[in-house]
């Protein structure tokens, strides 16, 4: 492949995905019907807890992040598992339809999932709109937009003297003067050639 970056190019938002119990960041998400409920997909890595707790559960919501969104959010739903860490600890959170939704969003979706699909990363969701709200017409954050500005985003602490490679997708940090042959992000699993020196 001679460069895969062009996958960026496809125009995605950033959401925070939540069910009871946990969520996390993602931008993988597609609306593919309309109507008045219309169906909405979103992919989930299978390293994620969240894929546990979807599989688990029948509601979830994609809380929609602004491009003012306090960057907070993105770290710890982004960067952090419900696995080591309470998210809801830090970020405040609202219920609907008993499902925490992100306070500081333009608005959120809850959908009910009807459908789920297996490759060998990820698990595709597909859930039913039910309930919607907008809380501001701000422009949503784009992931073209966070890519390019997310150093400024999430400063990503480095060592000292220290090369370090980031997992532009979940944040990981790696410490070594190069990445070994056929390294994948022990997170959430994508190949080398996403990763960034710092
Ligand atoms: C900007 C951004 C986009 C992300 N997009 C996705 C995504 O589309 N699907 C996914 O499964 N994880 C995505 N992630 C990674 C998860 O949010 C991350 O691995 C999280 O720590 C998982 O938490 P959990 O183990 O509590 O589920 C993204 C992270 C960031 C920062």
């Amino acid at each position: 492949m001679k460069n895969k970056k062009i996958t960026r190019k496809i125009t995605q938002g950033i959401y925070a995905l939540t069910t009871k119990n946990g969520g996390c960041i993602v931008d993988a998400v597609s609306q593919i019907s309309a109507g008045e409920n219309p169906l909405i997909s979103v992919a989930v890595m299978k390293n994620n807890y969240t894929n546990l707790l979807l599989k688990e559960n029948k509601t979830f919501a994609l809380s929609v992040l602004g491009m003012n969104v306090n960057s907070e959010i993105i770290k710890i739903f982004g960067m952090n598992s419900m696995r080591d860490i309470n998210k809801f600890e830090y970020i405040e959170t609202m219920n609907v339809e008993e499902i925490p939704i992100i306070k500081d969003s333009l608005g959120y979706m809850i959908l009910e999932k009807v459908d789920s699909m297996e490759n060998e990363t990820h698990t595709l969701f597909i859930g039913k709109l039910i309930e919607a709200d907008v809380f501001s017409e701000e422009e949503a954050m784009s992931y073209g937009y966070y890519q390019k500005h997310k150093d400024e985003l999430i400063k990503v602490k480095t060592e000292q003297g220290k090369t370090a490679w980031v997992c532009t997708i979940c944040g990981y940090v790696y410490y070594g003067e190069t990445l070994p042959d056929g390294f994948t992000c022990p997170k959430c699993g994508v190949d080398k050639s996403l990763f960034e020196k710092r």
